[in-house]
């Protein structure tokens, strides 16, 4: 039994946390506190200079996250993770770790609204240049980076899109140019799908989403696969050379990775760099509850994406609608991919098209009564949206066509309720928007 590795629902339930010899508590316990007591001042001294690793302060680490951080750890069979304050926190940081002012990054232009303006807004104003790219073609990615790209960006599952890239692909031609490949999979994380198979090197989540599970707390992680080599080329200072914060010292050689050892290099650079200096820790409170929900993460993804196909399929054959955008259904034109890439299905997340447009949309949103109205994913509950007089109201209606949001465009986050009650629920939700 030692030897064999422990299962997704074993280590979601497992890994990072052993009970205590004080208290025995088998719940992971809510280390509500800011300041831990040093041993004596050769114990504090040798902390601050990371000569020993433990706790300081909760901005910088705390036993509760930490729990968290090595459970997704262990989850992606990755070497290290970060958790923060939210997902776009997590996005932030992964790449601010390792671009700088005049430097640039290859993304796919598929992307989470918010994704969207961090990097075509607030980035500029930091000199930080993305480059979107069509995504569905990693010929698209290679032919936009240059000298002073750092590194390649996407998301697994586009939204409201549902379109599944060719990720080997794309990850083939990061690293035919040195570069790592950094992919956002709030909407399938493992055991749905784990990107260290087809060759990312850093994953960034939203917690708040479906490892979280319940609606009850904002959350961001970092995972790191561990063996980039960041020590190939010289564009990875903030890694490879010495760090005046820290007295000179060389986190790529402290940690291994100059003598080609699998190590945490990036999420802890990113730890004692951003996480130290800008401060989006996740709360202790808020650790627990991720914690909560990552415990039955794998059951309850199995049914959300069993529930999801189910939907769709529903969907498609209904006289109230138009189209359904599910990679899940044969029509949908990366079915054949996603079905290779997703051990349980292409998530939960998708788009259609209800009979009637605009207002159609608007008459079926007010008329669902067990779906919740609001704009989030991939809570344990049903959740859906009218993008086009919503998130994507104060856009032009040529704007919304470009981001995917046609004026009949329903977005559904298909729950974890029993699934005949659900299409009952937007049965008679689609009969009302007809009317
Ligand atoms: C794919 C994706 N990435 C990132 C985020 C941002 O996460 P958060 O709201 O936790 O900051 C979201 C939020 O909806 C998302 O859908």
């Amino acid at each position: 039994m030692a030897d064999k590795p422990f299962g997704p629902q074993t280590l979601a339930l497992h890994a990072g946390h052993t009970p205590d010899s004080d208290t025995g508590s088998r719940a992971v316990p809510i280390h509500q506190t800011t300041s831990y007591v040093f041993h004596d001042t050769e114990h504090a001294a040798n902390l601050f200079a990371l000569k020993e690793i433990g706790y300081i302060y909760t901005r910088l680490s705390n036993p509760t996250t930490d729990v968290l951080e090595q459970r997704l750890a262990a989850l992606h069979g990755g070497v290290g993770a970060l958790a923060v304050s939210s997902g776009m926190a997590a996005i932030f940081y992964a790449i601010t770790n390792i671009i700088s002012a005049g430097q640039n990054f290859v993304t796919g232009s598929n992307l989470y609204g918010g994704t969207q303006t961090l990097f075509e807004h607030t980035l500029k104003r930091f000199g930080i240049e993305a480059r979107f790219v069509d995504s569905s073609d990693p010929a698209n990615f290679e032919a936009a980076i240059d000298e002073n790209t750092r590194l390649v960006y996407s998301e697994s599952i586009g939204n409201p899109r549902c379109n599944v890239d060719d990720l080997r692909g794309i990850a083939d031609v990061a690293h035919a140019h040195g570069l790592p490949f950094v992919l956002d999979s709030t909407v399938c994380p493992p055991p749905v799908f784990n990107p260290f198979d087809v060759g990312c090197d850093i994953v960034v989540y939203s917690l708040t989403k479906i490892i979280g599970g319940h609606g009850t707390a904002i959350g961001g992680a970092i995972v790191e696969k561990g063996d980039f080599n960041w020590g190939a080329s010289d564009r990875y200072p903030e890694l490879t050379a010495p760090d005046p914060t820290y007295n000179g010292l060389n986190l790529w050689e402290a940690l291994g990775g100059a003598d080609g050892k699998v190590c945490p290099v990036f999420v802890t650079k990113a730890r004692i760099g951003l996480l130290r200096d800008t401060g989006a820790a996740l709360s202790p409170m808020n650790s627990f509850l991720i914690i909560q929900g990552l415990e039955t993460l794998p059951i309850r993804a199995r049914q959300h994406c069993e529930n999801a196909q189910k939907v769709a399929q529903f969907l498609e054959t209904h006289y109230a609608v138009d189209w359904v955008n599910y990679a899940g259904l044969p029509s949908h034109k990366d079915h054949d991919r996603a079905m290779n890439t997703f051990s349980m299905g292409p998530g939960a997340v998708f788009g259609f098209g209800v009979k009637g447009g605009l207002e159609a949309g608007r008459r079926f949103i007010e008329s669902v009564k067990l779906c919740s109205h609001l704009a989030n994913i991939l809570d344990a509950k049903t959740l859906v949206i009218h993008p086009a007089t919503t998130t994507h109201s104060q856009s032009t209606p040529e704007e919304q066509m470009i981001a995917g949001v046609p004026p009949d465009l329903i977005r559904i986050s298909v729950g974890i309720e029993d699934v005949d009650d659900i299409i009952a629920d937007l049965d008679q939700a689609l009969v009302s928007s007809l009317k």
